[in-house]
């Protein structure tokens, strides 16, 4: 029996035109650009400073790219999986507003929570929607308003990150393009090596969490940094071996831009050499969710059909994981 695949047709983006650079930075907590650069990579990241949108809007934009890219109407759309931390309401989901803002009739819709890992988690849940033959076209949306739970005092957390938004559209694959394999993990004891404290149902919101800023990110950076270093590479080469892939068949390392040193030892520890990996943190830092789509947004012209692509992220939880797929648009 043929085995169905799923592919991506179209891609779309949001990025919030407002830019916070390192400088910026320096006038809110002790830093400096320097250190920010040589340490992250990150130069400047964008800010939704709109108090009235956050993370649906983001998303909206991007599937309104999407739609627009591959010329279908909304109602089209079968189902719609929105990868995100920071949805705009515990609920609904956030994918739900997302349905509601692009006219999704026909749509059900989820948020999954993966962390940094949300946007390839939700790219292989959709994979499985396609290739089972119950959906036929899927609205894939990592998007983050990192910026609504950063603690502008704490210097180790606020660097690192910013807000916005990527989309893809998945449909059955007729070409052998497509989705290929994907491995993903979870280590479950590290949650509180980067999570947020406060306004679950542990701790809900109340006046102690709140003079106590537990509603904010908390992260142990180094253990972060080397586990993720080590868990990005290592699920890539069993991706990579488990399909015959040698590191000079990749045209493409599409991985979560947490940190550039992050980046650079897993392309190092993977043998990909540095001119064939996807590089944007320097203009948008860690989006959370998002990273991995806005990478493929700004790469498409530079994508050649059958290119193989490993995408490849790490986050909270923690969640990892690496897809092996081949580029399937002309
Ligand atoms: N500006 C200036 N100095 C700083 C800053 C800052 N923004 N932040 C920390 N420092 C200081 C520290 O206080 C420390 O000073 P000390 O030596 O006097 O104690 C010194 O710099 C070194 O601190 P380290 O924590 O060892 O710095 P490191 O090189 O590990 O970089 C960083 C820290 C950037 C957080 C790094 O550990 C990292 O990127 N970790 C991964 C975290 C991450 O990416 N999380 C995102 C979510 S998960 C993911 O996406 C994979």
């Amino acid at each position: 029996m043929e085995v169905k695949r799923a592919k991506i047709t179209a891609v779309g983006h949001y990025l919030p035109e407002d830019r916070m650079t390192n400088k910026d930075l320096e006038k809110l907590v002790d830093t400096n650009d320097e250190w920010i650069r040589t340490r992250t990579g990150i130069e400047e990241r964008r800010i939704l400073k709109d108090p009235d949108k956050a993370t649906a809007f983001m998303g909206t934009q991007a599937a309104k790219e999407v739609l627009k890219n591959r010329d279908i109407s909304p109602e089209e759309i079968d189902l719609i999986i929105l990868a995100t931390v920071t949805p705009d309401y515990f609920f609904p989901a956030t994918a739900c507003l997302v349905q509601k803002n692009i006219g999704a009739k026909n749509a059900f819709a989820f948020d999954l929570s993966a962390a940094c890992s949300g946007f390839l988690y939700a790219l292989s849940t959709g994979a499985m929607y396609i290739e089972s033959g119950r959906a036929q076209k899927v609205l894939v949306i990592g998007t983050d308003k990192m910026s609504s739970i950063l603690d502008y005092t704490d210097r180790t957390t606020c660097i690192l990150f910013g807000d916005g938004a990527g989309a893809v559209l998945l449909e059955e694959s007729d070409d052998g393009t497509g989705i290929i394999d994907q491995k993903h993990y979870v280590e479950g004891d590290s949650e509180c090596s980067l999570y947020q404290p406060a306004g679950g149902s542990l701790n809900p919101a109340n006046e102690e969490t709140v003079k106590e800023r537990l509603h904010y990110l908390q992260q142990d950076g180094r253990a972060v940094f080397k586990k993720a270093t080590m868990g990005m590479a290592d699920v890539s080469l069993e991706v990579m071996d488990r399909n015959n892939l040698e590191p000079e068949d990749v045209a493409w390392l599409v991985p979560h831009q947490a940190n550039l040193r992050i980046i650079d030892a897993t392309a190092r520890r993977m043998g990909v050499s540095s001119e064939k990996v996807m590089i944007n943190i320097n203009k948008y830092g860690n989006t959370t969710a998002a990273t991995i789509p806005l990478c493929l947004y700004d790469w498409q012209e530079q994508l050649d059909y059958g290119d193989n692509l490993i995408l490849a992220a790490f986050g909270g939880g923690f969640t990892w994981g690496a897809i092996y797929l081949k580029w399937g648009m002309k």
